[in-house]
């Protein structure tokens, strides 16, 4: 038989692993014919609850699954890694602001990107999920040269979902009735929530909803959502992340067809924003790799806003290099 995908997951003992690692093992992200091995990261005070999941994993009984290991060592971790879905961070505490966290993760990020680089598979595809997830995408980029850059990606699938779904229940129709819809910049409140290339059913959508309602109610409910889930629940959006990450990769590999999805990648230029950064742009996917969709025409009010966005980004690359990681 064929040797099993080697994926690392991060954080697994975290709320967004619960739920990401079981349907991981179940092969709905690589599909129900791949085999996989699961490689779990976490820090020394969590691996107790840790073997707990391994242990619920094993229960599980799932067919696909050859094997589970779990450590606090991240050469360990990374080692043979095909895929290495970076969830664990350090979480914003409370009075921090997001400069805080910035630097707090940069360290982390650096010494993950500095063990993927030196023990993973030579074509790793990186997920970065922990927040700051695109500037901690920058900062694996930055440590880990052997990487191919274009493999380092980070989430803002959760935004470009919770889009759709806006979108959606304002048509009155399913989810599934969406197509093209953009998130560009930064997974933060500065994120462009875009519909104007996005199709209902086939139809373009900005004929089915006006302006007032994409400025005042579409883009802040998204933008926002976060922390409304926060406040409804008590705790940050698990199982939603946990399956935007999951579609992230599963559409990397298995392809977009004619639909495009959301996600932050090493931006080339386009669309304005500077070469190097990891911003959201929409992006076609075929054979494990991306590209941007290109000649995108858009209005003055969402370039503005996407520099907007790019700016915060320099800012936060800036912060980390003053630390001197980079
Ligand atoms: P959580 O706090 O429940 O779990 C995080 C886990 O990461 C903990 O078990 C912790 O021990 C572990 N961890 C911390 N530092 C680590 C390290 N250096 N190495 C390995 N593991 C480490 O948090 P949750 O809810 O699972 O969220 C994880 C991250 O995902 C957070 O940064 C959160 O802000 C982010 N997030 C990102 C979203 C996105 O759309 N990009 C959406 C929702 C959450």
């Amino acid at each position: 038989t064929d040797s099993p995908v080697r994926i690392t997951v991060t954080g697994g003992a975290g709320a967004i692993g619960y739920s990401l690692l079981f349907r991981i093992a179940s092969g709905e992200m690589l599909g129900s014919d791949v085999p996989v091995q699961l490689r779990v990261l976490e820090v020394p005070q969590a691996l107790d609850k840790l073997k707990g999941v391994a242990m619920e994993l094993a229960d599980c009984a799932y067919p696909l699954l050859e094997g589970v290991v779990t450590t606090a060592d991240p050469a360990e971790a990374f080692d043979g890694a095909q895929h290495a879905l970076l969830v664990g961070s350090k979480p914003r505490g409370q009075g921090e602001t997001r400069g805080d966290l910035l630097k707090a993760n940069a360290a982390i990020f650096a010494g993950q990107g500095r063990a993927l680089a030196a023990h993973a598979s030579a074509d790793v595809r990186v997920t970065v999920t922990g927040n700051p997830a695109n500037t901690n995408a920058l900062t694996v980029s930055a440590v880990g040269e052997s990487i191919d850059p274009r493999h380092i990606t980070a989430l803002t699938r959760l935004d470009h979902d919770r889009a759709v779904a806006q979108l959606a229940a304002r048509a009155g129709v399913t989810a599934g009735e969406v197509r093209r819809m953009i998130i560009w910049g930064n997974h933060s409140d500065t994120q462009v929530p875009d519909l104007s290339h996005a199709l209902v059913s086939g139809r373009p959508a900005a004929e089915l909803v006006d302006a007032d309602w994409i400025r005042d109610t579409f883009q802040p409910t998204v933008a926002s959502r976060g922390a409304s889930i926060i406040a409804a629940r008590g705790a940050s959006s698990a199982a939603s992340a946990a399956n935007a990450t999951l579609s992230h990769v599963r559409d990397w590999m298995r392809g977009t067809g004619d639909d495009w999805v959301s996600m932050a990648v090493v931006s080339d230029g386009s669309y304005d924003v500077p070469a190097g950064l990891v911003s959201s742009f929409p992006v076609r996917c075929s054979n494990g790799e991306w590209e941007i969709v290109q000649g995108l025409e858009l209005d003055d009010a969402t370039r503005e806003a996407i520099r907007a966005s790019a700016d915060e980004l320099v800012a936060e690359r800036a912060a980390v290099q003053e630390l001197g990681l980079l």
